[in-house]
């Protein structure tokens, strides 16, 4: 938690912004997994956190801007929680050191609510991604669901995503701490990693390396020798020498701040010839990525030169044909690389995607394409200072998309089906950092992490 003056000075700006009326931040619930009782981890809402600081369920943070007053309302501890849950400090004592003088008890917003709507007064609310907070607000404003979901407050999102984007200095002192994490898990992993062993006991070193450090995960862990299914969670495989292991995985500190991160490397301690090949593409893509980062510049722009980059290197290695630049503006590319460079990161991992990927990634000047490959780019408006974002390129042999190109005879020009065809079984290879958007470029989170085939392989102790 920060100190009350910057949740305090958080909210004077999002009341200048908005202008008037009544903000309701509705604050997350528990999640019980089979029982009321048995709960998963508790997550708050990041707007909650970014705007009222505590980390703890059922509560909803007003800001009645004509009145110029803040509440967070809720429900205060009973002997009966003190003796379940301990001691504990009350919410009129945590109130206020976020800055709120009126910790109220969740009744009284009913009230505050009924004289609202009387006055016409405008009543802001966000746009909801978990049904039970849509179900809180349907009863508060006595809305149905349809109505709740429709009515939601342009001008409150906007507003949100405009100040959340940039962080400050203090947030990203917290994210390099996050990615320091990150960083650690994937050491643990590269330190470790051995002929025979499963990829579940992999991930259990993993992550007991983020809860050393009191953090959790800030997504579901993919590792896997399997890196060509890009969302691949299963963590069944047995590595064996000749294998690479994709590890995508991050650390969430207890303050919500998420790092992310994706690695590959050789099970054996060595990449061979081929492996090494492709892997110092991707770097050559990585680090294109990274010279053209840049305020001013859009990131749809990065994309499309990493593409091209991507394209060049295939072409020299015989397996697309033909001029790069009409490769990406055609999209044949996307085959071997079919989602965006990246997305923002911050308090959420794919930071405010909540609010919907074209609010956060787009703007009027910067609009969707449709096209396979560049459609999955979250991450495509121009950058300025204090965004961070990821720069995840990868290079992907995904059998069932070449088989069903290459019967669809899309691309002939481009694409040499052939040669594609030896590299069936390859797998997928992605490498992944996390940036901060500076005055005058960019600058990568965290301490060094091992990048070219030589740093990976100093770091990968096991060798056959
Ligand atoms: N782990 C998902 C991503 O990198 O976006
Ligand atoms: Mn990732
Ligand atoms: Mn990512």
């Amino acid at each position: 938690m920060f100190c009350k003056e910057i949740y305090t000075s958080r909210r004077e700006t999002l009341k200048k912004l908005v202008g008037t009326g009544l903000i309701i931040i509705v604050g997350n619930s528990e999640s019980p997994i089979s029982y009321m009782d048995n709960c998963y981890n508790f997550i708050q809402d990041s707007t909650f956190l970014y705007y009222f600081g505590l980390n703890s369920p059922d509560l909803i943070g007003v800001i009645d801007i004509d009145n110029d007053k803040s509440f967070i309302f809720g429900k205060e501890f009973t002997m009966d929680d003190i003796i379940w849950m301990g001691s504990q400090k009350s919410f009129q004592s945590r109130a206020l050191e976020v800055g709120i003088e009126n910790f109220e008890e969740l009744e009284k917003l009913n009230s505050i609510l009924e004289s609202a709507k009387v006055e016409k007064r405008k009543l802001h609310y966000t746009n909801q991604y978990r049904l039970e907070n849509s179900y809180k607000l349907s009863k508060l404003l006595k809305l149905d669901l349809e109505t709740v979901d429709l009515e939601f407050s342009e001008k409150l999102v906007d507003s949100i995503i405009k100040m959340r984007s940039k962080k400050t200095e203090l947030e990203v002192i917290e994210m390099e701490k996050a990615t320091n994490i990150t960083r650690d898990m994937h050491l643990v992993a590269m330190k470790n990693v051995r002929a025979g062993m499963k990829a579940f006991e992999l991930v259990a070193l993993i992550e007991s390396e983020a809860k050393k450090h009191n953090a959790t995960t800030s997504f579901h862990t993919i590792c896997t020798t399997n890196g060509e299914v890009l969302h691949n969670h299963s963590h069944k495989n047995v590595f064996k020498d000749g294998d690479l292991v994709l590890l995508d995985c991050g650390a969430r500190l207890e303050n919500g701040y998420c790092g992310d991160m994706t690695t590959v490397f050789p099970v054996s301690g060595k990449f061979d010839n081929r492996q090494k090949d492709l892997y110092n593409l991707l770097i050559e893509m990585f680090n294109k990525a990274e010279e053209c980062t840049a305020p001013g510049v859009e990131n749809k722009y990065v994309h499309l030169e990493v593409c091209k980059t991507l394209a060049e290197g295939l072409v020299e290695r015989g397996l697309m044909s033909g001029d790069p630049e009409s490769i990406v503006n055609a999209g044949a590319h996307a085959l071997f690389f079919p989602h965006g460079l990246g997305h923002m990161i911050g308090l959420d991992v794919h930071d405010l995607e909540n609010f919907g990927e074209d609010k956060v990634g787009y703007d009027s000047k910067t609009l969707r394409e449709k096209k396979f490959g560049i459609k999955s780019l979250r991450m495509a408006k121009t950058l300025e200072p204090g965004h961070v974002l990821t720069i995840e390129p990868g290079i992907y042999f995904i059998p069932q998309l070449i088989e069903k190109w290459e019967n669809l005879g899309l691309f002939r020009e481009f694409i040499n089906y052939e040669k594609v065809k030896e590299y069936s079984n390859f797998g997928g290879m992605r490498y992944e950092g996390d940036f901060l958007i500076t005055e005058d470029g960019n600058r990568r989170l965290g301490n060094k992490m091992p990048k070219d085939v030589a740093e990976v392989e100093e770091f990968l102790v096991y060798k056959i």
